[in-house]
This record gives structure tokens, C-alpha cells and sequence, in this order.
């Protein structure tokens, strides 16, 4: 029986006072035995800071990224050790907004490209937080374009096999992925549940073929993209759903320990 996992995904938002007040607010409305797993993923810039206020709670600290090598001249970058270092449990790899493949956005074409993540360098994140045994939350999901096309299954296919090839087996049970449709983030539309359903099974099924079924049946899959307090109980209703990955909802701490509720029932 895997565990539901409900994580907060806050991307490039809040002050340090907001973000304090947030997490408190969280820690006091999610119950701490509830049986679920809770993870907050704050910006960097903020991990110490939470780090203290988690720190008596049952809730866990997540990066949004990571860089793959531990330490050296990589200006701008931060590495998995330093992640440890600052408490972290969990980090965000392959968010669609790093892959710079957004629902909709505000950023001119031609500086796209600046968004570089590619599934090489998603492969070297993974094996990077593996080995710190910090467990990647490992982003697919499809565009507009891509599913209207019929792509949708072609595409996660490519993202998983990038992601996982040559990955140590022995340490994937550690890996959570998180199916994100892009046309779904942040834009108020989400999936059909049971059509995130069917791709989550999907998904468990190409991780049973690409590792080995134990593993893939171990292994827990969100659904992110619009996730509210009111649409939660039907997603996490899903077979082969095993929580959310939550974006704009998380910023409110009402609604996400709502979430966080619905997915205990
Ligand atoms: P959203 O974002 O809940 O605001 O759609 C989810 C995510 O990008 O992880």
C-alpha cells in the first residue's frame, strides 16, 4: 500500500515573512497524524528558513531544483549535497517550467530557450539526488499541441526513459513522478480525473517495462495542474494516483491543508 503524498510546489513566490507565516499556518491546520505525506518545496532562497519551522512537524522540506555535480565553479548553481545540507527530503526535477514548455505565458519566444532543462540533464539531476538519498519528484507531461495530436503517451514514454536510463535500480525505489499536463498548470483547467487516471496507470506501466514491475508498483505518481481543495477528492480517487504535486492552491494555507485532508479520506 503506498502512502499518498500531497507536495506544495510555492515556485517564485514570497517574502520571507510570508513564507514563515505560510508554513506556520500549515503546520497548525494539517494534522500531524494524518496518513499522508506532506512536503512543502520552497525557493531556494527560503530552505533554512522553513527548515526551521518544519523542523518540529511531521511536514518535509523540497527543492525545486537541483544542479548535478556536488560542488566547484558552477556559478548560480546549487548541488544536492547543499540541498542536504538544508534539510531537504524531496526535490522537483523536470518541471515543465524548467523544460520551458509553459500553459501559458508571459515569456517571448526567443527567449525560451533560456528554460534548458532537456531529459539528459534531468537523467544527471536524478542520479545526482539519488545518491544523496534526497527522493526526486520527476515531472512529465504533454503540451496542448502534443495531445491534440495524439502524442500524449509517445511523449511521456520519451520523458520517463530519458529521465531513468542508467539509473541505479537499487535506489529508485526513492523516485516519486509527478504527471503534469502543461496545458493544465496554472491555468485553472484541469485533466479529467480519469483521464489523469488513465495516464497515471500509463505511467506505472511504462515504469513496470523501463525497471522492473516491483519497483513500479512501489513507486508513487501525482497528478499536478490545477489541483483545488474542491476538484482533490475525485483526482486522488484515481487507481494510480497517489497524490498531487500543487502549485497556485498551495500559496493558500486553508486550501492546501484541505488537499492534504482529501487525500487522507
Ligand atoms: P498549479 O501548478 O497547481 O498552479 O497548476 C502545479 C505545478 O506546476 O506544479
Amino acid at each position: 500500500m503506498r502512502q499518498k503524498l500531497v507536495a506544495a510546489n510555492w515556485k517564485m513566490n514570497l517574502s520571507c515573512a510570508e513564507a514563515k507565516r505560510l508554513a506556520s499556518s500549515c503546520v497548525e491546520l494539517i494534522p500531524p497524524k494524518l496518513d499522508v505525506e506532506v512536503v512543502i518545496c520552497p525557493p531556494f532562497t527560503l530552505l533554512f528558513s522553513i527548515q526551521e519551522v518544519l523542523r518540529r512537524s511531521q511536514i518535509k522540506l523540497g527543492a525545486q531544483d537541483v544542479f548535478w555535480i556536488q560542488a566547484g565553479a558552477y556559478t548560480g548553481n546549487i548541488s544536492a549535497s547543499m540541498l542536504l545540507d538544508a534539510g531537504v527530503d524531496y526535490c522537483i526535477v523536470g518541471h515543465s517550467e524548467k523544460r520551458g514548455r509553459f500553459g501559458s505565458t508571459e515569456i517571448p519566444t526567443h527567449l525560451l530557450s533560456y528554460f534548458s532543462e532537456s531529459n539528459e540533464t534531468i537523467n544527471f539531476k536524478i542520479k545526482a539526488l539519488l545518491d544523496k538519498f534526497i527522493q526526486p519528484i520527476l515531472c512529465v507531461g504533454e503540451t496542448l499541441k502534443e495531445r491534440d495530436a495524439g502524442n500524449t503517451d509517445t511523449v511521456i514514454r520519451t520523458q520517463l526513459e530519458g529521465a531513468l536510463h542508467g539509473q541505479e535500480m537499487s535506489q529508485l525505489h526513492q523516485l516519486v513522478v509527478a504527471y503534469e499536463p502543461v496545458w493544465a498548470i496554472g491555468t485553472g483547467q484541469t485533466c479529467d480525473p480519469k483521464e489523469a487516471g488513465r495516464v497515471c496507470s500509463y505511467i506505472r506501466q511504462s515504469l513496470s517495462e523501463i525497471l522492473d514491475p516491483d519497483i513500479a508498483n512501489f513507486v508513487r505518481i501525482l497528478y499536478g495542474g490545477s489541483v483545488k481543495a474542491s476538484n482533490a477528492k475525485e483526482i486522488f480517487s484515481q487507481e494510480d494516483i497517489d497524490g498531487g504535486l500543487v502549485g497556485g492552491a498551495s500559496l493558500d494555507a486553508h486550501e492546501f491543508s484541505q488537499i492534504c485532508k482529501e487525500a487522507a479520506i
